[in-house]
């Protein structure tokens, strides 16, 4: 590999964006507990808002409520709640409001994601993931047009790139996810006209991310090897990407320099859709379930 190959830095939001921006704001964010999500919440908390993060996990979620305070000065608070379950929702937004009286920004990330196929998936299981995503999204977002209405909020849907062409073992991820995009479209054309904006960021491959791990085949063991093969083949930019680069997306979609975009599909992703294999080798990773196996199988 060229030693003088162009890799672009990992930048923080803070030194692009001025750091009061959303001073009064306040961010509802599903899935905040940990990952992309709420590095997505930490940047927007250092540029002034407060916070409200909803997972599943009380523990996880009371612990990054205060890792989160603690790291940007600005109040967070963990509500917990299940997205496959309106009225936990509601509540989770009633706590919201109570403590903050209003929310600006929403966050729709609570995700679940394993890899099986077609043949092997229950029902159930496609069941499930359709019911945390898109259900979920739906749920997220039923509970809080009234308030987003009041302030001329705006959404961020956490969706992905990998319903853009079939990737194998994730046909339940795909139908989910492009249905978060259709969603996300139709509410910023609906409520568009109340001011309120919509719109998706689909990560690419980002690096130390539990999504990374569970999709990214398993025949490299370190997974800094596996970044560098992702990185050396199918990124332009010459890696793979950071949870900072879904949170400056975030911050910028967020921020009134992006007062006249809604309705759209932003993938963060380095240039990697224009490149991307199957993660998993093609036909093996159907044909031979031995080697399947071994592919998919956690990391050591
Ligand atoms: N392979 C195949 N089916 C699976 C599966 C896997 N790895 N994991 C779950 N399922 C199926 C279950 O078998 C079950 O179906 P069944 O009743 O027919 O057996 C169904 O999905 C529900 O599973 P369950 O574990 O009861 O649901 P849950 O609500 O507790 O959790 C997930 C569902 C998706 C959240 C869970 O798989 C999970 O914890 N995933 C890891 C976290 C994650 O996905 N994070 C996001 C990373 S991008």
């Amino acid at each position: 590999m060229s030693s003088n190959r162009y890799v672009a830095k990992v930048v923080d939001s803070t030194s692009v964006f001025k750091d009061d921006i959303f001073n009064g704001k306040v961010l509802f964010c599903t899935g905040g507990g940990s990952g992309i999500c709420k590095s997505m919440t930490e940047s927007v908390m250092r540029h002034g808002a407060n916070a409200v993060i909803v997972g599943r996990n009380s523990d996880r979620l009371a612990k990054a409520a205060e890792d989160l305070s603690k790291a940007t000065g600005r109040t967070c608070i963990a509500a917990k709640a299940d997205v496959r379950e309106p009225e936990q929702l509601r509540e989770a937004v009633a706590k919201t409001i109570s403590k903050f009286g209003r929310i600006d920004f929403v966050i729709c990330g609570a995700a679940g994601n394993f890899l099986s196929t077609i043949s092997g998936l229950s029902e159930n299981g496609f069941k499930t993931v359709i019911q945390i995503d898109t259900i979920g999204t739906f749920n997220t977002i039923k509970a809080t047009i009234p308030y987003l209405r009041e302030t001329k909020g705006a959404y961020i849907h956490v969706s992905a790139t990998l319903h853009y062409r079939a990737t194998p073992y994730q046909a339940h991820v795909s139908a989910a996810k492009a249905a978060v995009d259709a969603l996300s479209a139709v509410l910023a054309v609906e409520e568009g006209l109340y001011g309120i904006r919509s719109n998706v960021i689909a990560p690419g491959p980002i690096g130390g991310t539990e999504g990374f791990d569970r999709l990214s085949a398993k025949d490299t063991p370190k997974e800094a090897d596996a970044l560098q093969k992702v990185a050396n083949s199918t990124m332009p930019l010459g890696r793979v990407g950071h949870v900072k680069d879904i949170a400056n997306a975030t911050v910028f979609l967020f921020s009134e320099a992006a007062n006249f975009i809604t309705g759209q599909v932003l993938p963060v992703d380095g240039g990697n859709e224009h490149l991307r294999e199957p993660f998993l080798p093609y036909p093996e990773c159907i044909l031979d379930s031995e080697k399947a196996k071994a592919l998919t199988k956690p990391r050591l």
